[in-house]
């Protein structure tokens, strides 16, 4: 079997960190959201993986290189724009052959990873496996209707859902795929739907299966999401400490600390990590933070956020929570008078401010 991974997309929601960087780049506890996804597609015995690539494929494909470190071989496809799901199937057509393959968005995991599906599905005679989650927002994706544990109808983002199982954005196909994405026609919202390729399917009477998976589901396409994700990655995570943590300072809970990284005079209470050569000084890091590679931290407080490599936060009089703050960010607190706030924010940023 293949693996297809899907690394295009705009990132509109994730905006304005997306101006700069893939989205499939955000990183989760440090490692990039798609580093998750190749690791579990390796893990499921799939070490052919063409990676789907839109306007930022010089930084995936910076980031992912040959595949290598992953112990597998990536091949990189080019799409030019971001044209849907299925699109991407198309233009993929070539690469994928007469192979059985499994599709992953790069911005999705799942909390078993796909192992189990996929030995299933290589050892079955279906045309298609698609994974389902029960959630309460149904309208967000696409919704899948089951009768007696065969899929009988799809739609993509429906306004009246008949049913609370979204659609995981991880498919599972044979060649039978590239017929039916030749028929189907754009959406709405102008986009090949990989859910009208699959419908198109069960209309014809093909096996198309369905999985509900249990554990969680991340799809992180928001910021939301994003800092659920980082929650649930560190939860999971055991203790680590590579770095320099000063006798005045106290560690609680599970604390990774990364080569390089220095604390002193600070209080650390995991599931947190600090990253390589960051510095941490008289604060206190709170559970579920990510502190980037390259930090530095001086008379703050921070707790459930992720910072990207580099920032640099210091003196901030209130608590930062809640906040998913990107690379080479600088925050300090303003030495002169009168006291004001001075900002310099990107297009599409959000401020909370007291
Ligand atoms: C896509 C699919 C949708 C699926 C979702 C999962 O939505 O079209 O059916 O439920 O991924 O993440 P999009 O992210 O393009 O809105």
């Amino acid at each position: 079997m293949k693996a297809l991974v899907l690394s295009g997309g705009k990132g509109t929601r994730l905006r304005p960190l997306t101006y700069s960087g893939a989205k499939q780049l955000v990183p989760l506890a440090n490692k990039p959201v798609l580093f998750y996804v190749l690791e579990d597609i390796v893990a499921a015995g799939i070490t052919d993986i063409g990676l789907v690539v839109g306007d930022t494929a010089d930084q995936i494909q910076e980031a992912v290189g040959s595949g290598e470190r992953f112990g597998a071989r990536v091949t990189y496809i080019r799409q030019d724009s971001p044209a849907g799901l299925a699109h991407a199937v198309k233009i993929a057509r070539e690469y994928l052959g007469p192979d059985r393959f499994v599709m992953y968005l790069g911005d999705n995991f799942i909390e078993a990873g796909i192992r189990e599906y996929v030995q299933d599905f290589a050892a079955s005679t279906a045309c298609a496996s698609i994974l389902l989650h029960d959630v309460p927002n149904p309208q967000q994706f696409g919704v899948a209707e089951l009768r007696e544990g065969r899929v009988v109808h799809l739609e993509e983002k429906p306004a009246q859902p008949r049913s609370r199982l979204a659609l995981v954005g991880i498919y599972l196909f044979d060649p039978t795929i590239h017929t039916a994405v030749e028929s189907i026609r754009p959406s709405g919202r102008g986009e090949l739907e990989i859910t009208d390729a699959i419908s198109w399917l069960v209309d014809r009477g093909h096996d198309v299966q369905a999985r509900v998976v249990e554990g969680w589901w991340i799809d992180t396409g928001k910021m939301e999401d994003m800092l659920d994700a980082n929650r649930l990655v560190l939860e999971r995570l055991g203790p680590a400490n590579e770095g320099s943590v000063s006798d005045d300072s106290v560690l609680q809970g599970t604390v990774i600390i990364r080569a390089g990284a220095t604390v002193t005079h600070s209080r650390l209470r995991g599931p947190l990590i600090i990253g390589e050569n960051a510095t941490i000084e008289e604060s206190y890091i709170g559970p579920f933070s990510a502190i980037g590679s390259g930090c530095t931290i001086r008379g703050s407080e921070i707790e459930h956020s992720i910072i990207m490599e580099n920032t640099v936060i210091e003196h901030v009089p209130h608590r930062i929570e809640d906040s998913l703050i990107g690379r080479d960010v600088e925050i300090r607190r303003g030495g002169v008078q009168p006291r004001t706030y001075r900002l310099m924010l990107g297009d599409h940023s959000r401020l909370e401010v007291l």
